[in-house]
């Protein structure tokens, strides 16, 4: 596993400093694949992406922030080399030994993050990240955004799909309050959603759609979900 050697000045921040939940333990991060097996249908997700981004077997494909990588692992099979980013070691642990255990060879797991992941070699065919991008505040979003689109080639296709706003804000208190209810198990709101919503940096939907037009990219496509989640993908034209 390689880690990023980049010095950073201290003004620079810091993207390895958790922020929201804390996937540290392996213990969280098998409760963490469990959960996501359950509220989201994983296999259908994936095959949209794949879909969408048509890979070849000559293509390489980065993934940021890829958690447990059931995305990159899947999209090995589709092209010659993926290369699978996180910040977090033990997930990045988590994923690897997934990659083992299913006979995976040519996924390349990097400890690197939208901030730090350096692209060596040809320019790449494609980006995916998925519920990752909110870890971050808007400029450093606006930054992870011009770096996407500086390693993809022309014609190079990004995928995003992140947890952004999308709803009205006068309402924001009903709207959480109401989304807090509709997931709810056992009258117990998910922790995992409350802690996103106080801590974490869901951006409004069109503040992230004109980063994304500064950073250079198209967007061909735009999926509202909720109002909570959206889906995006672009390319680098
Ligand atoms: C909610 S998980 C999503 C994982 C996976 N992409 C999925 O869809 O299930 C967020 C992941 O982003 C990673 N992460 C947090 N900040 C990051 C950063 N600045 N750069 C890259 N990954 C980051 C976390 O370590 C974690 O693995």
């Amino acid at each position: 596993m390689e880690e990023s050697t980049a010095h950073s000045p201290l003004w620079h921040y810091d993207e390895r400093r958790q922020i929201g939940t804390d996937y540290s333990s392996q213990q969280e991060i098998e409760a963490y694949d469990l959960r996501m097996q359950q509220i989201r249908d994983v296999p259908s997700e994936i095959r949209e992406v794949l879909d969408l981004l048509d890979l070849q077997p000559d293509h390489t494909l980065l993934e940021l922030g890829c958690g447990t990588a059931e995305f990159s692992l899947a999209a090995a099979g589709h092209c010659s080399r993926v290369i699978a980013a996180d910040i977090s070691g033990p997930m990045l642990e988590y994923a690897r030994n997934k990659a083992q255990a299913r006979g995976v060879q040519n996924v390349e797991f990097v400890q690197a993050g939208f901030l730090t992941y350096r692209h060596q070699g040809r320019p790449l065919e494609a980006v995916v990240s998925q519920l990752a991008l909110h870890h971050l505040p808007d400029f450093w979003k606006q930054v992870a955004l011009n770096r996407i689109f500086d390693m993809l080639k022309e014609g190079g296709q990004f995928y995003l799909r992140d947890v952004v706003y999308s709803f009205p804000v006068r309402n924001y208190g009903q709207f959480f309050q109401e989304f807090l209810n509709s997931m709810s198990r056992e009258g117990q709101p998910p922790q995992d959603i409350v802690r996103h919503i106080r801590d974490e940096y869901s951006t409004q939907h069109w503040v992230l759609e004109g980063m994304m037009a500064r950073a250079g990219f198209l967007i061909d496509q735009v999926d509202h979900k909720n109002g909570f989640i959206a889906t995006y993908h672009c390319t680098r034209v």
